[in-house]
């Protein structure tokens, strides 16, 4: 791991012009062992290239001479303003890309208007990242990202931990049904610290199974908690449905980043079913492989209200601590700008399936 750095004065590499170039740079940063980790993928990682690769087939129909006097970024969701429609994704481990770990992605994200998902697998405690987060006005929202655990006595003192930090919503991942422990060697002093020893219980499959969230038990934390709550991982428009029905107050469209099942749809092409199964019921968030300013503006054309941003900010904040990870959403931010005025979109209202190519997104 590298030395502990000032994370806001750590210098941008040269020659970084997109998000995507961090990659490398942070290829070159990390320990293979930690690099692994983080471009891991389930199976072949078909699910992981299908993500990126569903937003590059969506083509775009771009509108020409409109008066776009004040291109406006800003979207309401969960009752509350948001800059722009970018939140960083929920991620474990972040010390393992950097020393300053979540605080220091933290702190980029509301340097630069973004949302921030702090996920329980953290690095670092709630309480101190929430400090982090700096209360600036006009920054984006907090949320906490939560597992059901075993014990609901120790999901719920998460809970009321992330209640007490300012969380602003729960995002629970319910989109692995049974998880296994990565075989991942942690660095000294590199560990889960806000989850108790026995958050992940090893077992056979069928134990493990016999364990295994339910509709029941989102219906138990909804009942225990005046957060919205945000399901993570739903791809099936039955489940979509389902999950407005117990009560939910949005849906992230989300294959974890291609992590979890290899084979799941890619989120670009499961998107437009859970938009027609929900109606515009609860606001959709969606995730995966989003790399660039267009394909924000693609999925919020196709119906999302926002997105998580995964990866990138990772390599950004592997390369260059806060400011590599600031840099990283503040390219994704002007090229949203710039893709909104090439498609004629004075606002992320006027966006439509109408600036898509008919067909071109159903890949
Ligand atoms: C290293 C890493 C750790 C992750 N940890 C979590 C987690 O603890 N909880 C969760 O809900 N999602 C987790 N995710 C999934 C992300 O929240 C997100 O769904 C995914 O990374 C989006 O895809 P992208 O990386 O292509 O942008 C993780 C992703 C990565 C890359």
């Amino acid at each position: 791991m590298k030395a502990k750095a000032s994370a806001a004065l750590q210098a941008l590499p040269e020659g970084v012009l997109r998000p995507a170039d961090y990659e490398r740079h942070a290829r070159a940063a990390l320990p293979p062992q930690a690099w692994d980790y983080f471009s891991a993928h389930a199976g072949d990682g078909h699910t992981a290239r299908a993500n990126a690769a569903a937003w590059d087939a969506i083509a775009l129909l771009p509108r020409v001479l409109r008066d776009l006097r004040g291109v406006d970024t800003r979207t309401e969701l969960l009752g509350r303003s948001l800059p722009w429609p970018v939140l960083v994704a929920p991620m474990a481990l972040q010390r393992l890309a950097h020393p300053d770990g979540e605080r220091a992605m933290a702190l980029a994200a509301s340097a630069l208007g973004a949302g921030f998902v702090l996920g329980s697998q953290a690095s670092m405690s709630i309480e101190s990242v929430a400090a982090a987060f700096e209360p600036a006005a006009g920054r984006g929202p907090f949320w906490f990202q939560l597992y059901l655990l075993p014990d609901r006595g120790a999901t719920m003192a998460l809970v009321r931990r992330a209640e007490a930090a300012g969380c602003e919503a729960l995002v629970l991942t319910v989109d692995a049904a049974v998880r296994t422990a990565r075989r991942l060697q942690l660095p000294p002093g590199v560990g889960t610290v806000n989850l108790p020893d026995d958050a992940c219980p090893p077992g056979s499959l069928q134990e493990l199974l016999a364990r295994a969230p339910t509709w029941d038990d989102v219906a138990w934390l909804r009942s225990q908690t005046r957060l919205p709550l945000l399901l993570k991982g739903v791809l099936h428009p039955a489940d979509a449905r389902e999950a407005v029905r117990q009560g939910v107050d949005g849906l992230i469209v989300s294959n974890h980043g291609g992590r979890v099942l290899d084979g799941a749809a890619a989120t670009a092409a499961a998107l437009p079913g859970i938009v027609d199964a929900v109606a515009g019921s609860v606001p959709l968030v969606v995730d995966g492989g989003i790399r660039q300013g267009t394909d924000v503006l693609k999925a919020l054309a196709l119906g999302a209200r926002a997105v998580l941003v995964g990866r990138p900010v990772l390599w950004g904040l592997a390369t260059a601590g806060a400011a590599g990870a600031a840099h990283v959403l503040r390219l994704l931010r002007d090229e949203l700008e710039l893709a909104m005025a090439q498609c004629g979109a004075g606002s992320l209202a006027e966006l439509s399936r109408d600036v898509l190519q008919a067909d071109s997104h159903r890949v």
